[in-house]
């Protein structure tokens, strides 16, 4: 028993649009240096003030939708702070109010499955950061590329994604997809020929990552939408890596936007979550599936999200400038053979994250000359501030070495065929100081 969910980044509410209160401050205009091409979708929230009373909150700058967006102005006791809805279910005072609610004239909730207040202001600052009319939150990255595939294929379909990619995302589609008829057609990383050549009168959509994880491949997204467009497929960028404040793939056309919200978006280690953004025709599918597959956040989480995403423009700045600065000193050191980061001239794809990223990141690898395996991890033991652990994206500096994380089950000629050497590391820089971080490399790479 629920009904269309659809929200609009500018109309959410947490019930009670009546309770809403105009605006006092009338923010200036802030940043909008994105590179984007302005032919992209344009959100429907771009065209009116929000009834929260935040005019125009696409114009607005990213640290202002972080803080204010989605957000209802007041709220209940006067709290500053959304509450936490810690509700399973939600009641009805009368069946009247059911009927008003089931024959769509109220808008409010009915059961935590379908949604909730905590979940609906967190889509909403989402889908303003994004630019999109519509965000759907998952409980990780993973179950939102989940959800999102299996509500837009059907068997007998077929994808086609760009090699370079999380691997449990690979493993998804190659082994799991597979099971229910659907075809997965992997090309080389950035070639556009081959993604043009893999597509057939059955392909549904286009799949990437950008920048890539862990080769840190930065896509071509107004190419990649193209080709796309011209096919009449749709397309997929998950943009963990990038997040909304380094790039907006919907403002190029892109249709679905992934995140794992699990990294820069939550950006403490401490949470897990997954996010989806797009138009909300596009999306009604894959909301209403995930009403049925669940795979939903509890309040809790949803309230530890949307404290972190109030810092999230700020953090940015700061692993922006850490990653650009310990990946300089990275390709400088003569111990290191070879550094992946978007923001090198020495990256292959340098001219396409120049152009299209307002900053590059915080996510580093990098090689290191003559070692083996055992050596690498000396190195990577010897760091003393950033802590050995899978993930990214957080305030923590974290250090792995792919081959004994993610890659240690993998056959050699797997890991030849993924890109993994025995004597890359993998550093996600956190928001320490950038001095800090590079002593503290400088000192681990004499291990
Ligand atoms: C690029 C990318 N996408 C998706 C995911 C999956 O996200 P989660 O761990 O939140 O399920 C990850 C996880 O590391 C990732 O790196």
């Amino acid at each position: 028993m629920t009904k269309n969910m659809t929200i609009d980044s500018s109309a959410t509410d947490l019930g009670r649009p009546s309770d809403s209160v105009p605006a006092k401050c009338d923010p200036s205009p802030a940043d909008t240096s994105s590179k984007a091409p302005s032919s992209g979708q344009t959100p429907s929230s771009t065209q009116k003030a929000s009834p929260r009373g935040l005019v125009n909150e696409q114009t607005l700058g990213a640290s202002t939708q972080c803080v204010h967006s989605g957000e209802q102005r007041q709220k209940a006791e006067g709290s500053i702070t959304a509450p936490i809805y810690a509700a399973s279910t939600f009641t009805f005072e009368s069946t009247d109010a059911l009927l008003r609610f089931v024959n769509g004239e109220d808008d409010r909730e009915e059961y935590g499955r379908y949604g909730n207040p905590n979940e609906k202001s967190v889509e909403a600052k989402l889908a303003a950061l994004e630019g999109a009319e519509s965000a759907i939150l998952y409980s990780s990255g993973m179950s939102a590329i989940v959800g999102l595939l299996m509500a837009k294929l059907s068997s007998g379909d077929e994808i086609v994604f760009f090699d370079q990619c999380y691997h449990r995302s690979r493993e998804f589609c190659a082994k799991h997809l597979s099971r229910f008829g659907v075809v997965t057609h992997q090309v080389p990383t950035g070639d556009f020929e081959a993604l043009e050549a893999a597509i057939t009168p059955r392909t549904k959509m286009l799949v990437s990552e950008s920048p890539t994880n862990p080769h840190l491949t930065t896509i071509d997204l107004e190419k990649f939408v193209a080709v796309g467009k011209s096919n009449e497929v749709e397309t997929l960028i998950d943009a963990t890596l990038a997040t909304p404040f380094n790039i907006k793939p919907i403002a190029y056309g892109v249709d679905y936007v992934l995140h794992s919200a699990t990294k820069y978006l939550g950006g403490h280690n401490d949470l897990l979550a997954g996010v989806i953004c797009g138009r909300n025709e596009q999306l009604e599918s894959v909301r209403s599936l995930r009403g049925v597959l669940g795979g939903v956040n509890s309040p809790h989480n949803l309230y530890l999200l949307e404290r972190g995403l109030k810092t999230f423009a700020l953090r940015m700045q700061r692993h922006n400038e850490n990653g650009l600065a310990i990946a300089q000193f990275l390709e400088s050191h003569p111990r290191v053979e070879r550094v992946y980061y978007p923001g090198l001239k020495s990256h292959p794809s340098y001219e396409t994250a120049a152009a299209q990223m307002r900053g590059f990141g915080g996510l580093i690898t990098f090689s290191v000359k003559d070692a083996d395996w055992k050596a690498t991890s000396r190195i990577v033991d010897a760091a003393k501030i950033p802590r050995i652990a899978a993930s990214l994206g957080g305030v923590e500096s974290l250090i792995e070495q792919p081959l004994v994380m993610s890659y240690y089950h993998c056959t050699p000629e797997d890991r030849a065929r993924f890109g993994i050497a025995d004597n890359m590391i993998r550093m996600s820089c956190g928001i320490e100081d950038t001095d800090d971080l590079i002593a503290d490399l400088k000192q681990a790479l004499q291990a």
